[in-house]
């Protein structure tokens, strides 16, 4: 083995969880590297933790190293390289009484843990920590934490690869073509019901969607649609939020974070603005990204916007604006 990763995951006992931690350690996602895990999860089921621990012990990963459990965060955050934050509450459930319908009306609930999860990452993970924030709303939390971390070296990114594992599934349905043809697909934005994932970027066998899909019709009444609003479909039908998928796709984020892309190719998550595409500055904007030869992440830049584009990532831009405004209380 060349290395070693440790990894933090918090909401270790919930379903996401369930279905992402094995494949931390299973050889692929970090490939020869051993992988250490700390796992971390509320007081009140941080027991219920030895259970996985066990299955994963019975499950003779070769990869995997020390793992541990707490419901200390700053203690496990120590000298990680990499944070995956799922441990929040998912919508779908009743709260205090009341049913939470939208991924936004968690920011009262959720957007506090992510004060002091950012504060023990920004002095206690490594100075090169890569934080992917899952919990919904992902952007919004990722914001919160990068704030209270401080510390610029760190990369805080919140997961919209999930949305474009979605639309390349609808993709891939509508122009018959294998989904392992379709490439950059980009969702700009939030994730949320304002997201625009981008059929006139995406590659289908190397060709612009706009070339290949040439249907503006089923783009906005039916593609678009279905992106923004497939977590509520899960839901509906399952009576949870996806899991495995989510797991899938912080799987995905990872790797594609831990190996440089392809020339011509990106991937997406969110990270701070930059100013590009006229995001305003520092927001957590789902953009397309590229990972370099050194392991730098970097917005890729030279992707051209219709006016249909612009006008639907505006529409996601100011949610991301109010969505800011909302949390300033903890801002510090
Ligand atoms: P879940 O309820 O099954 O598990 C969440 C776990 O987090 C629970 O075990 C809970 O005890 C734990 N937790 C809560 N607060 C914590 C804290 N401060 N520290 C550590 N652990 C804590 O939920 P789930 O289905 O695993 O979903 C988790 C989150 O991921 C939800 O917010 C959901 O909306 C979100 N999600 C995001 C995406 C995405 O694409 N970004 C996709 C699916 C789900
Ligand atoms: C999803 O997209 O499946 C998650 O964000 C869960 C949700 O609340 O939709």
């Amino acid at each position: 083995m060349s290395s070693s990763v440790k990894v933090v995951v918090t909401g270790a006992a919930g379903q996401i969880a369930y279905s992402l931690i094995p494949r931390l350690v299973d050889g692929r996602t970090f490939g020869d590297k051993k992988v250490d895990l700390a796992l971390v999860e509320i007081p009140q089921v941080v027991d219920k933790l030895e259970g996985l621990v066990m299955e994963l012990e019975d499950s003779y990963f070769p990869n995997m190293g020390q793992v541990t459990y707490t419901d200390n965060f700053a203690e496990a955050s120590k000298d990680a390289d990499w944070f995956l934050l799922v441990g929040s509450i998912p919508r779908g459930i009743v709260y205090n009484g009341k049913k939470i319908e939208e991924r936004s009306d968690l920011l009262s609930i959720n957007g506090g843990i992510f004060v002091d999860q950012g504060k023990a990452i920004g002095s206690y993970g490594k100075d090169d920590a890569k934080i992917l924030v899952v919990g919904n709303p992902a952007n919004t939390n990722a914001f919160i934490g990068k704030n209270a971390a401080n510390n610029d070296n760190q990369l805080w990114m919140a997961m919209t690869m999930l949305d474009s594992n979605r639309a390349k599934s609808i993709i891939s349905k509508k122009t018959n073509t294998n989904i392992d043809d379709i490439n950059n697909m980009i969702i700009w934005g939030n994730h949320s019901p304002t997201m625009y994932p981008d059929a006139e970027n995406v590659l289908i066998s190397n060709e612009l969607g706009s070339s290949v899909i040439n249907d503006m019709e089923w783009t906005e009444s039916s593609f678009i649609p279905k992106v923004q609003q497939r977590g509520k479909a899960v839901i509906d039908a399952r009576g949870a939020s996806s899991a495995t998928s989510a797991a899938k796709a912080a799987i995905d984020t990872v790797m594609a974070c831990e190996s440089p892309t392809l020339s011509g190719n990106c991937f997406s998550a969110a990270i701070a603005s930059d100013g590009s595409y006229d995001v305003p500055e520092g927001l957590i904007c789902g953009y397309p990204l590229i990972t370099l030869e050194d392991g730098t992440i970097e917005i890729k830049r030279d992707i051209s916007l219709s006016d249909f584009a612009k006008s639907k990532f505006k529409i996601s831009i100011d949610e991301l604006l109010s969505e800011k405004e909302a949390v300033k209380h903890l801002m510090q």
